[in-house]
């Protein structure tokens, strides 16, 4: 199992910027309001937005993985050599993270195993957004790396209805259909609505092979549906494993004293630290490469749940956390001076990995004084050294923090860290009162963007973002 530190967000470390030991006692208020989540909860575990706290159990768990399973042995006969996941927040910052987290950095660059190399999967991109340089170069890979004809596009939206994953669509659709005629299809597999939706209607009229994100699981917290199953089972990586790991946090994070269960505890105190201690930022600072980009995944799943202008009986509270995400050692040449010295508004999440999957020794034999103390030791253990410093150093200057491990870096451990992190969402969002599976202040933006792209019935919203935004003497111009 992953553990936890918080021994540095104790008062006996950091004076007032931490809290008392009472907090943690099985009859202070905070255990007490832990304990009510919790029953509240398993109450509502399975119903409404919380459906996806079923997604690590059967008959959903089941159902999702045969389908998966079925779909990637479809997809492997036609020995794609790129796969090219559409989509936009929670429908790729899943995708990428675990993919980041459990195969090698260097993915994309291997040679495949059927020719010999290391590569069990396809070529993996996944195109978050609408930048066309950006998309205009991932195109131009794949062109000179089999073409669109070896080229799985795997698009995923709930609704259908989001612009940038909509517009990539159109444009895969249409060279697709150039290049493959009739056929085109089979190099589309939809992640989407099984019932309602834009995309569902497309799907259902060009008959594509579909995967279902079923009801009550949003976005953000899908990753764990087929939304992030599929490519990951595309590029060999074993979801079985991940989601048993998903399904072991779930049962420790099901538990009713908030010492024994880890999502109660973490929540319980970003949550006393960010309304009670003045430490509304909370850094996530992986000492790893690999988990880095689970930072990102944990960026949105915090801010779009938590930050809401009204609670749950409609009163004005302006809730919510400043995500943000940093690397170990990298960003102690970065931001440690600003964390360290800078206000001490931040709780700071180390994230450390006991075993790596592959070890790199310094060599001895450079004679240098100053560096002889790298001389023969391990690079593993130089990066630990450098996170045991960072939190000594953090703890120096009075500033929370805790570490929570990963043995080592497989499936099984990603799995329950991300099923921490969902859980302690949940948590999080009880304790603060609001509604953590809504985003109301996304919409505003969208139907913006709907006037100002033309969008029939979104002629009002074009006029007042053009009236609001008019140009004034207040801007520099070189
Ligand atoms: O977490 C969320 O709900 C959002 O980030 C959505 O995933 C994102 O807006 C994409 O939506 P859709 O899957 O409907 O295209």
């Amino acid at each position: 199992m992953l553990h936890i530190d918080f021994a540095n967000c104790l008062e006996d470390r950091v004076a007032e910027h931490g809290l008392e030991e009472g907090f943690f006692d099985g009859n202070s208020p905070a255990s007490a309001a832990a304990t009510v989540a919790t029953r509240k909860l398993a109450q509502t575990r399975g119903t409404g937005w919380e459906r996806w706290r079923e997604l690590t159990n059967d008959p959903m768990r089941g159902e999702h993985v045969r389908g998966v399973k079925a779909a990637v042995s479809a997809c492997k006969q036609r020995n794609f050599e790129n796969m090219v996941v559409l989509g936009i927040g929670g429908s790729a910052l899943g995708n990428i993270a675990v993919q980041s987290a459990l195969n090698s950095p260097t993915w994309n660059m291997m040679g495949s195993t059927s020719a010999g190399g290391k590569r069990n999967g396809p070529r993996l991109f996944v195109i978050d957004n609408v930048d066309p340089a950006y998309f205009g170069s991932i195109m131009d890979l794949c062109e000179a790396n089999g073409g669109v004809e070896k080229t799985l596009f795997n698009v995923i939206s709930k609704s259908g209805e989001t612009a940038e994953t909509a517009a990539q669509f159109m444009i895969i659709r249409e060279m697709l259909k150039k290049r493959l005629g009739s056929a085109y299809g089979g190099n589309i597999v939809a992640v989407t609505d099984p019932a309602k939706g834009t995309m569902r209607k497309i799907c259902d009229a060009e008959k594509f092979l579909t995967l279902p994100v079923p009801d009550g699981v949003g976005g953000r917290f899908s990753v764990l549906s087929p939304v992030g199953l599929f490519s990951a089972a595309m590029c060999g990586i074993d979801i079985d494993a991940m989601l048993e790991g998903a399904k072991d946090m779930d049962a420790a994070c099901s538990r009713e004293k908030m010492l024994e269960n880890p999502a109660a505890l973490l929540a319980s105190m970003l949550v006393e630290m960010g309304t009670a201690k003045g430490k509304p930022n909370h850094v996530m600072m992986p000492y790893a490469n690999n988990l880095y980009l689970l930072a990102d995944w944990f960026r949105q799943l915090w801010a779009e749940s938590l930050g809401k202008e009204k609670d749950t009986q409609g009163r004005e509270v302006f809730a919510g956390f400043t995500p943000i995400k940093a690397l170990g050692a990298t960003d102690q040449h970065s931001q440690i001076q600003l964390y360290r010295e800078g206000p001490n508004d931040k709780v700071i999440g180390l994230v450390a990995v006991e075993k790596f999957s592959r070890e790199v020794e310094i060599p001895t034999g450079l004679g240098v004084d100053a560096l002889q103390y790298l001389e023969g030791k391990k690079m593993g253990d130089l990066l630990n050294a450098e996170r045991r410093a960072t939190e000594y150093a953090l703890v120096e200057s009075l500033r929370p923090n805790f570490t929570i491990t990963f043995p080592q870096v497989d499936e099984y451990h990603v799995g329950q860290f991300i099923n921490l992190w969902q859980i302690a969402t949940a948590y999080a969002g009880l304790l603060l009162g609001v509604d953590a599976y809504n985003q109301p202040a996304v919409e505003t933006g969208k139907q913006a963007t709907f006037g100002l792209m033309g969008r029939k019935g979104y002629e009002e919203h074009e006029k007042v973002v053009r009236e609001t935004l008019q140009a004034t003497k207040w801007a520099w111009r070189g």
